[in-house]
């Protein structure tokens, strides 16, 4: 199932929680909701969800306009950070609640929670108190749960945030599983970047209640629309300098000039921030953009990472690692056409 979003706005009080928000998720695609905490991640998802009541906009399931209807009659399958496992029945009992509320005769709810049980992989717990699963069975049982009516959207609000680091990676991909083998239309909330990068058909980056930009995962990491999508995405963070345009150049704080080829296009005298990935940065390469100096250099594993002085700011770079540099040391800088970005310094838009 499609949904579309338009122009969605919520409200408490002064607060502006989501704001003029639209977008539109196809169908059978798993979206991730990511941003930082208080973006209005959970509050997009309840308006969703009908939990929570809107303040302006639309949002349609398909053609059907569900803004006004009540959650039950949406048709979603919710799963919060917290279980919310009924502590007192057993895991079969769990996943047939929601079809003994509505009805559904024992046998055929006893065989659909049985084979939701089967698609989640807990199928030998079922005898089971929620007490007696670990903390990613539990999740298992909720998703199951969730998904025993046939909703025909699943929305899933950090689902992992309870579990150890391992346990999230196995699970986000067990998510991704099942939601391949059901093909049902998923929201995932999150604010871990790497949970969003890994599992999602598109990514909807949120700040402050607003949209930031919708688009595939390594879009997002490669075309990211302003400052802020560069800086939420990427480990080590990608670096950030600022400068000003002069001369068809780049000059950055500290007098250190880049002759970048795309700064020909700026406005002379424009303040702006250059920002580089680690992987875009080049040391002693045959391109020289400008000049730095070698700080310090972290070997990780199979990776060298350096820090380098450019100006009066210290950037990361990866270098090779069979070359070895010293503190102090004067390198050339090239810089790789991907992973290079200008943004306006006042309003974070993108330039280059
Ligand atoms: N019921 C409420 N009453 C008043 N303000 C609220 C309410 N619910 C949320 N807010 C405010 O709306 C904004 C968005 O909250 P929301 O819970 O949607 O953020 P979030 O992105 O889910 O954050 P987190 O990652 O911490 O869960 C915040 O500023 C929050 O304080
Ligand atoms: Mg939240």
């Amino acid at each position: 199932m499609k949904v579309t979003i338009q122009n969605l706005t919520k409200c408490f009080g002064a607060t502006t929680a989501v704001n003029d928000f639209s977008a539109v998720i196809e169908s059978g695609e798993l979206i991730a909701l990511l941003g930082p905490s208080g973006c209005g991640k959970s509050t997009m998802l309840n308006m969703i969800s009908g939990i929570l009541p809107v303040t302006n906009g639309k949002i349609f399931f398909d053609d059907e306009d569900v803004t006004e209807l009540s959650p039950e009659k949406r048709g979603v399958g919710l799963v919060f950070q917290n279980y919310a496992l009924y502590p007192h029945m057993t895991v079969l009992e769990n996943i047939c609640f929601p079809l003994e509320i509505k009805k559904v005769k024992k046998e055929e709810r006893v065989a659909r929670a049985k084979e939701m049980a089967k698609l989640v992989h807990v199928e030998t717990l079922l005898d089971r108190k929620p007490s007696q699963l670990s903390g990613g069975q539990q999740q298992r049982v909720a998703i199951a749960r969730a998904l025993v009516k046939h909703p025909r959207i699943l929305l899933l609000d950090e689902p992992l945030s309870n579990l150890d680091a391992r346990l999230r990676i196995e699970m986000r991909e067990e998510i991704r599983r099942i939601q391949q083998e059901t093909g049902i239309t998923t929201i995932f909330v999150t604010h871990d970047q790497e949970e969003a990068m890994s599992i999602s058909d598109h990514i909807i980056l949120m700040k402050d209640g607003f949209l930031q930009q919708i688009a595939r995962p390594q879009e997002l990491y490669d075309e990211p629309a302003n400052c802020f999508v560069a800086d939420f995405l990427g480990t080590p963070p990608i670096n950030k300098t600022y400068g000003v345009v002069k001369n068809g150049q780049i000059v950055l704080e500290g007098d250190c000039v880049v002759a970048l080829e795309a700064a020909k296009k700026l406005d002379e005298g424009r303040q702006i921030i250059l920002s580089m990935r680690a992987e875009a940065i080049v040391v002693n390469g045959s391109d020289r953009l400008t000049e730095g100096i070698i700080d310090e250099v972290y070997v990780m594993g199979k990776e060298v990472l350096a820090y380098v002085q450019l100006g009066s700011r210290r950037v990361r770079a990866y270098v090779e690692a069979d070359k070895e540099y010293n503190k102090g040391e004067k390198v050339n800088i090239g810089l790789k056409k991907r992973g290079v970005f200008v943004f306006d310094k006042e309003t974070g838009e993108r330039l280059v």
